[in-house]
């Protein structure tokens, strides 16, 4: 099975496919951020399922994902994830969480049989992780995911910024990475 990894700038909401991870928080009930966006753009049914979850088995932990419609955003369903708060201290603890938060992500689009999947640069934004790091963390995790992949065949990580889409870039190179 080949999978595509590629990296684009753009507003994670506009992409029209199987599913767009969220980078939500533990309550599940939105927030600024690519959070805020998505749930603008999806509309009240979004927050109305976050809130059949929250009641169903409470929030969301770090590094755990969970997964919903998407309202009347173009994608199918929106996978909402919790990255890790950088705080500076336990850095190795800090990127086994952001890790999580794409293989857990993955693994629900696998569960669902989805093929294309958008990441933002998760935790870099309000959660303080630092960018490089993350995007080393990030491709690290979705590249050691790729060879256990069956059904996701598009992988896109949708950066909103310069500086992220340059790390990503110089990680990824300009065209396809493909496995
Ligand atoms: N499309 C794609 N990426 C976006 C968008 C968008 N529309 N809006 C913001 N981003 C980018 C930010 O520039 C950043 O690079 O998403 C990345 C993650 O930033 P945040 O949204 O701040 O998320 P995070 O750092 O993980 O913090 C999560 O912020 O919004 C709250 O409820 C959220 O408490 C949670 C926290």
């Amino acid at each position: 099975m080949t999978t595509s990894l590629r990296t684009e700038l753009g507003d994670i909401t506009t992409f029209e496919v199987d599913a767009i991870v969220n980078a939500a928080n533990s309550s599940l009930m939105g927030g600024g951020g690519v959070d805020g966006a998505i749930h603008r753009a999806a509309g009240p049914s979004l927050l109305e399922e976050c809130r059949e979850i929250v009641r169903r088995q409470g929030g969301c932990d770090t590094g755990d994902a969970v997964i919903t419609a998407a309202g009347d955003l173009p994608a199918r369903h929106v996978i909402h994830t919790v990255g890790p708060v950088w705080t500076g201290d336990a850095p190795e603890e800090h990127d086994r969480l952001l890790a999580s938060c794409y293989t857990r992500s993955l693994e629900l689009a696998e569960q669902h049989g989805l093929a294309s999947i958008a990441f933002p640069n998760i935790s870099t934004g309000v959660y303080g992780f630092p960018k490089p790091r993350a995007a080393q963390v990030a491709i690290g995790a979705v590249e050691s995911a790729v060879a256990r992949l069956e059904s996701v065949t598009d992988i896109i990580f949708v950066c909103f910024d310069q500086e992220n889409l340059d790390l990503y870039r110089h990680h990824l190179g300009d065209g396809l990475e493909t496995h």
